[in-house]
């Protein structure tokens, strides 16, 4: 049934699944407890997420723990030897490297043919694919659950535009997924990436930061770690004055761009980087994306006016921009850290997939219940992945006394 490339693949993979789970302890536990519930015995679970070691843990435990489960995954983010381990393991594999846009699409069609009862996607793709061209799969959904904020902000806006067609809970915004795997994972993994794929140090370099929400501000905080002088670019004046306070210049991009070495978007906002600020950065700059929509970097735009490739090497374009001046795009501005690193560190990304357990249980324990929009993890859940992570980690915390919560319990309205 799966649509993978090559199945004899399967050993590399299962020996770099088994790995990446002996850095997953909360993911262990809550998939533990998930399976001694019996909760997710039988129900149909499609995972639409980056296939490699990490993420094919969430497939597998979900299986462990009783749950159907089939996978899909666009083919810039498919490693073929992970996708042929979980094919290997019994469970319908729907990707391949390389697939292009066409058959990236088929792949979710596939998935969402096999008829899951939950979704849990990555970018919210599979979820918006479902409503546009299987609605009445969408009817019987029991939910979804999006694990990243450009996948939230569309449900959000069809959420508010009557289109939504069933309960998602926005694993994102759970506080042990966008506290640890936006502001500290991704910007490390980001920064670490972009010093790799240019061979370069990050030290006494400048670097402008597009975007000061979660992951920009670990995207500066990580460069700066390394010596860099970071200036951030905002829409947001709050935002803005938090890169104040955090220590960051701050200044319009066209003007961070005239003196960037590194360029990084962290925005997930298509065009953020507009060819007139392609066209400001000095000659010889790198441009590349931590948040990860098409066109975060206007390519497109740059191509039509005149823009050319000179030069490739690896993962690094040179273009020559209309202008005559040459800048490097790094990974044709994909995601960086996804689609020419390792991802996030395994540790981290245990809090982001405990997360996505936790919300698949919601989903399932409030069958029928839960209003058709966008939801928070409730805090008890969240609570539950960081108690796991904190063991592993080696922390405790306090309980409040009696005394403690008598004072609590004390508070009146003034008169
Ligand atoms: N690479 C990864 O592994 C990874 C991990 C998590 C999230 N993400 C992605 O990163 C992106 C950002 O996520 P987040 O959680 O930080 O979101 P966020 O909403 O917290 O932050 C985005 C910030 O960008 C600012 N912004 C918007 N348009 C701008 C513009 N034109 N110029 C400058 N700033 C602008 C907003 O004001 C906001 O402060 C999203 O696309 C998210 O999906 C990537």
């Amino acid at each position: 049934m799966s649509r993978i490339a090559d199945p004899a693949l399967w050993r590399e993979g299962a020996e770099r699944i088994a790995w990446a789970r002996r850095f997953m302890p909360a993911t262990t536990a809550l998939a533990r407890e998930l399976a001694e519930s019996g909760i997710v015995r039988g129900v149909r679970v499609a995972v639409s997420d980056v296939l490699e070691p990490k993420t094919a843990n969430v497939a597998l435990v979900l299986a462990e723990a009783g749950a159907e489960v089939a996978v899909s995954c666009a083919g810039r983010n498919t490693d073929d030897a992970v996708a042929a381990a979980l094919d290997h393991a019994g469970i319908p594999v729907f990707a391949f490297r390389a697939a292009g846009a066409a058959e990236d699409r088929e792949n979710v069609l596939a998935l969402l043919d096999w008829r899951p009862d939950v979704i849990v996607d990555d970018g919210s793709a599979t979820i918006r694919i479902a409503h546009t061209d299987r609605p009445a799969l969408v009817r019987d959904l029991i939910g979804a659950t999006e694990q990243t904020t450009s996948g939230v902000r569309p449900l959000r806006e069809m959420q508010r535009r009557g289109e939504l067609g069933t309960p998602v809970i926005a694993a994102n915004d759970a506080r042990t997924k966008s506290l640890f795997d936006n502001a500290h994972g991704t910007g490390q993994a980001v920064v670490l990436a972009v010093a790799d794929l240019l061979g370069e140090p990050i030290a006494g370099r400048e670097v402008a930061v597009a975007g000061f929400g979660r992951v920009g501000s670990g995207i500066a905080r990580a460069a700066a770690a390394l010596g860099a002088r970071v200036t951030v670019s905002e829409v947001d004046p709050v935002a803005a004055l938090q890169a104040v306070f955090a220590g960051y210049a701050v200044e319009p991009l066209a003007d961070a761009a005239s003196h960037a070495d590194i360029l990084i978007s962290a925005t997930g906002i298509a065009h953020t980087i507009s060819l007139e600020h392609l066209e400001r950065l000095p000659e010889g700059a790198a441009v590349a994306v931590g948040g990860g929509v098409g066109q975060e970097i206007a390519l497109a735009d740059a191509a039509s006016a005149g823009t050319v490739e000179t030069e490739r090497a690896g993962a690094v374009s040179t273009l020559r921009l209309p202008s005559g001046r040459s800048i490097r795009i790094l990974d044709d501005g994909n995601c960086i850290n996804v689609s020419a690193a390792e991802g996030n560190p395994v540790q981290i990304m245990d809090l982001s997939f405990g997360v996505q357990l936790a919300a698949v249980e919601h989903l399932v324990r409030s069958r029928g219940e839960l209003e058709t929009a966008v939801h928070i993890l409730p805090a008890a859940a969240d609570d539950r992945v960081a108690a796991h992570a904190l063991a592993s980690f080696g922390g405790g915390v306090d309980i409040p006394s009696d005394a403690q919560r008598d004072f609590l319990a004390s508070w009146r309205p003034r008169s």
